[in-house]
């Protein structure tokens, strides 16, 4: 009796201790399907469903699915070359710019697929804006960097038969770029100099700069690869801030190296790990506090990556 008792566990300590690992110190576990069943209220913003990227012959992404909640900030977390930056860059077709990538599975954005024929990509990007990890200002005055995108879709009238019809548009033009500095937590440090070329702002303020950029087409997704990596601690604080701030509107997916940030900021994690797989995925604190995967454990804790 005591014997039979005894046997399993023994069985269970000799498994785990002799679990192999990769050359980087993962231990090769079983993935389980239920590790990213993440289960939230309403419909899901984004949908991802089965999806898989070559870089010709390099599988970066393997089969992952994940849906993500509206309105909340899902953090992608894992080590270097991992595939998160490509995961992202799929949610709003940027890999199409890729010559070698190849995206195969779904993604669905309320529901409507976003890898099909006749997807207007412009469009898509309005809805589903990216901020980059480097600020990528245009060497442009910080008006016109705000005003480039709604100029292109047409909500400010400024081409030189606008001009000439009298159908310029100041006032909104105006507004659209004081809302978006406003929400890109801007405003009050660039009002008195808007037509200063936004060059000239610190890397912080560049990189909310781009964010309002990004907020001025009106955006329903905003994607950020690594955001704050390139920042000073006040500058992070204040993108930190920002995030939380804009997820109540919007729907934030966030990759970051930087775990305290993931857990400070995210409702939601992914943990991609070596390979392109999604291990697991669910509420932030259940990744960082109780995570299921011991490869999640050990890269949390710094045991690897
Ligand atoms: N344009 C590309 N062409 C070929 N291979 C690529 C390309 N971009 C990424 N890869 C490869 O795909 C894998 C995933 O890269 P990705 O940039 O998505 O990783 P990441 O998790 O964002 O890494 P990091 O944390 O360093 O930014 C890597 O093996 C990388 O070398
Ligand atoms: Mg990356």
């Amino acid at each position: 009796m005591s014997n039979a008792e005894f046997k399993p566990s023994e069985q269970a300590d000799e498994q785990t201790a002799s679990q192999p690992t990769t050359v980087s110190g993962e231990s090769q576990e079983q993935l389980k399907d239920e590790w990213t069943e993440y289960d939230f209220e309403g419909a899901p913003k984004i949908s991802v469903e089965d999806l898989d990227v070559y870089y010709g012959e390099d599988h970066a992404i393997q089969s992952v699915s994940m849906d993500v909640p509206e309105n909340s900030v899902t953090a992608l977390i894992g080590p270097s070359g991992c595939g998160k930056s490509t995961f992202l860059r799929c949610l709003n077709r940027m890999n199409d710019r890729i010559n070698s990538a190849r995206v195969e599975g779904s993604v669905e954005i309320d529901g409507e697929e976003i890898y099909q024929d006749g997807v207007n990509l412009v469009e898509l990007r309005k809805r589903v804006g990216m901020v980059f990890q480097a600020p990528n200002p245009f060497p442009k005055s910080i008006r016109d960097n705000i005003a480039y995108g709604p100029r292109k879709h047409g909500d400010i009238n400024d081409g030189l038969l606008d001009k000439l019809l009298g159908r310029a548009d100041p006032d909104k033009e105006d507004e659209i770029v004081e809302r978006s500095l406003r929400q890109a937590a801007l405003w009050d440090e660039v009002s008195d100099r808007l037509d200063d070329n936004a060059l000239g702002l610190s890397g912080g303020q560049q990189q909310r700069l781009c964010i309002g950029r990004c907020l001025a087409v009106d955006p329903e997704v905003i994607l950020m690869d690594e955001p704050a990596s390139a920042l000073d601690p006040i500058a992070t604080a204040k993108i930190e801030d920002l995030i939380e701030e804009l997820s109540k509107d919007y729907t934030v997916v966030v990759v970051t190296h930087n775990m305290q940030q993931a857990a400070r900021i995210s409702d939601q994690t992914a943990v991609f790990l070596t390979g392109g797989e999604l291990v697991e995925y669910g509420e932030t604190d259940q990744i960082f506090e109780n995570p299921n995967s011991q490869r999640v454990e050990d890269y949390i804790t710094g045991k690897f990556g």
